[in-house]
């Protein structure tokens, strides 16, 4: 008996219909690697999830251990200096990533009717990657590590109602104490690694249901838009990102690794604190403004984000222009851009 008709028997799945269930016809514009952007955070959080488990196999989530173990990573284990500045960098492409495939469905206008729920599922996806991010941050417990999450959670505070319960949820307590790292570590490399599986699961799901957005290229003939397989030219097309991520990665790893600040001191807050590079537009934004209102306006823009589709679709009715979206992308793209670098740019 040959291996397949041994594999049928045991494996009763037709090849036949499980090709035509995983090729369905992609648009050509998807050869273009700007419109395939959504592939690469996928990619890429596979990367952190082997590199992730291969640093839990040494890293010990309490203040007394944490440090330390991060330095034995660093400085002793085998490859660890590797593993660990590859978790690092994959991370930092990872949230570019994100909000880069945000920006095209954006400016594409690939969330309106009727994939706003699929925008929606979009920016669950988004709040997710940058908690992970937080969250990983402050498990080196170094100084800016330890006063960005006690900074974090005092912000969290001021948002009425449910602030404070926030901030204890998070901390375990009203400050950061022994139970604040095992919180951080289980939302970090459990909670939310899970919780993106799943939505990125509906995600995928809706963008079969749906198929991609069909777009129109003045340099495409005007009758068909034109179509090709997922299999194997789409999926060629996303292992070769793949590859060039995976060199990128590999270069960035070794050419900078990640280093060390110094240990968390409860006693001594640094001069300067900062937070990781994405979170630089709300740092900047809460020093222009008083507390309350820079909390209470972030909150108004990401809910405004979640509701997106449907804000646009209402703006377009009442102003009759169609590109309203793309006008409003430009002035919020200069935003986060330039209040990133402002914030990158000064020590206060
Ligand atoms: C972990 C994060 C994410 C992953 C892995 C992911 C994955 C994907 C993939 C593979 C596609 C197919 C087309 C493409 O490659 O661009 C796609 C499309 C889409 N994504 Fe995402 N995505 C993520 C985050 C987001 C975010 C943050 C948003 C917006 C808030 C979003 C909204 C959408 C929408 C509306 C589509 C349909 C686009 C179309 O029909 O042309 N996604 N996503």
């Amino acid at each position: 008996m040959g291996i397949s008709s041994w594999l049928s028997e045991r494996i009763p799945v037709s090849g036949v219909q499980l090709r035509e269930l995983t090729n369905e016809p992609v648009p050509n514009h998807l050869k273009r690697w700007w419109f395939a952007l959504g592939g690469t955070p996928a990619y890429l959080f596979v990367v952190q999830i082997v590199t992730g488990i291969l640093l839990a196999f040494y890293y010990q989530p309490a203040p007394e251990t944490a440090y330390e173990s991060v330095r034995h990573i660093t400085d002793e284990a085998v490859f660890g200096w590797y593993l660990r500045s590859l978790h690092k960098w994959a991370a930092t492409l990872m949230i570019a990533a994100v909000i880069l495939h945000q920006m095209r469905v954006y400016f594409t206008a690939a969330y309106r009717r009727p994939r706003e729920l699929n925008w929606v599922i979009g920016m669950s996806l988004l709040m997710c990657t940058l908690l992970t991010g937080f969250t990983g941050y402050s498990l080196v417990f170094e100084q800016l590590s330890y006063w960005g999450a006690t900074v974090a959670a005092n912000i969290s505070d001021a948002v009425p109602l449910l602030g404070g319960f926030a901030k204890r949820m998070l901390l375990g307590g009203e400050q950061y104490n022994s139970h604040t790292l095992s919180r951080f570590y289980i939302l970090h490399a459990a909670v939310l690694p899970t919780t993106i599986i799943l939505l990125v699961g509906v995600h995928i799901a809706f963008i079969r249901l749906h198929g991609v957005t069909e777009l129109k290229f003045d340099d495409e003939p005007e009758d068909k838009p034109g179509h090709f397989n997922f299999f194997p030219d789409h999926l060629l097309t996303e292992l070769t990102i793949g590859l060039v991520l995976m060199i990128l990665l590999s270069a960035l790893a070794t050419l900078f690794p990640a280093t060390m600040g110094p240990p968390a001191d409860p006693n001594t807050t640094p001069e300067v604190i900062k937070p990781e590079w994405f979170f630089y537009v709300s740092f900047r934004w809460l020093k222009l403004f008083s507390l309350t209102f820079a909390v209470l306006s972030t909150g108004f823009i990401v809910a405004a984000m979640f509701l997106w589709p449907w804000i646009d679709a209402a703006l377009r009715k009442i102003t009759g222009w169609e590109d309203i979206s793309v006008f409003i992308g430009i002035i919020a793209t200069f935003l986060l851009v330039g209040l990133t670098v402002w914030e990158a740019a000064v020590a206060h």
